[in-house]
């Protein structure tokens, strides 16, 4: 069985950081699951046909402080990361057939040595079984200023206000959709991170990984 840490949390917990941190630090596998809502996203707005295949030809190259997008040669980190991909990925992944389309690809990177997937229903949807499983959270005040500080690394001007209602409104409607909303799992481990630095936030979920693997 390969090993995997499920990771699933509202926008802004930190799951992003900290999945990404974790996977290279175990020389594992990365899901970022909402990327790949967000390129279906970024892909229907510019009216691309057959998304499904297209998306296997966006490249994510990242490391631990950096991460570039790449589709057919073009950088394009800042619109999959804007304010309107974020509403439209969270808008298209209440379809039920879009969820399905997507949930093949998702499975494709659970590979040797291990994977440390991260989203909404990673714990439970798409990977039920894993021994591993953490519910990462951070109060509203605290992902906002998250959020705020990352797209302004991304050199976005930001509308606090109306960042905290897209926040408000995105994070409402991923967790009171009826397919597979964002949802803590009986074997999930609830992570509240809203004082915790991403040091502490990450020894914390490596002390769960050593006790369950
Ligand atoms: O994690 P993120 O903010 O990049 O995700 C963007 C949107 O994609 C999110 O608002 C809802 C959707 N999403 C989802 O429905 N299921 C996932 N496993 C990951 C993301």
């Amino acid at each position: 069985m390969i090993p995997i840490v499920a990771i699933d949390g509202p926008s802004g917990s930190g799951k992003g950081t900290i999945a990404k941190l974790l996977a290279l630090d175990l020389g594992w596998n990365y899901l970022d699951s909402g990327l790949i809502y967000r390129c279906y996203a970024y892909l229907l707005k510019n009216k691309i046909i057959n998304i499904k295949k297209e998306i296997s030809s966006i490249k994510h190259e990242f490391d631990a402080l950096n991460e570039k997008i790449i589709y057919k040669d073009k950088d394009i980190t800042i619109d999959i990361r804007s304010a309107e991909i974020s509403m439209l990925s969270s808008e298209i992944s209440q379809q039920q057939h879009i969820r399905d389309d997507l949930f093949e690809i998702q499975k494709a990177y659970l590979k040797e040595p291990g994977l440390v997937a991260e989203g909404r229903d990673m714990s439970s949807r798409l990977f039920p079984d894993s021994k591993v499983q953490i519910f990462l959270t951070a109060s509203l005040e605290e992902r906002l200023n998250r959020r705020l500080n990352q797209l302004r690394n991304h050199g976005q001007k930001v509308n606090i206000s109306k960042l905290k209602d897209e926040l408000t409104i995105r994070d409402q409607r991923d967790s009171e959709r009826k397919v597979s909303p964002l949802t803590k799992t009986a074997n999930s481990i609830m992570v509240d991170n809203t004082n915790e630095t991403v040091e502490d936030t990450l020894s914390i979920i490596k002390k769960i990984i050593n006790e369950r693997y």
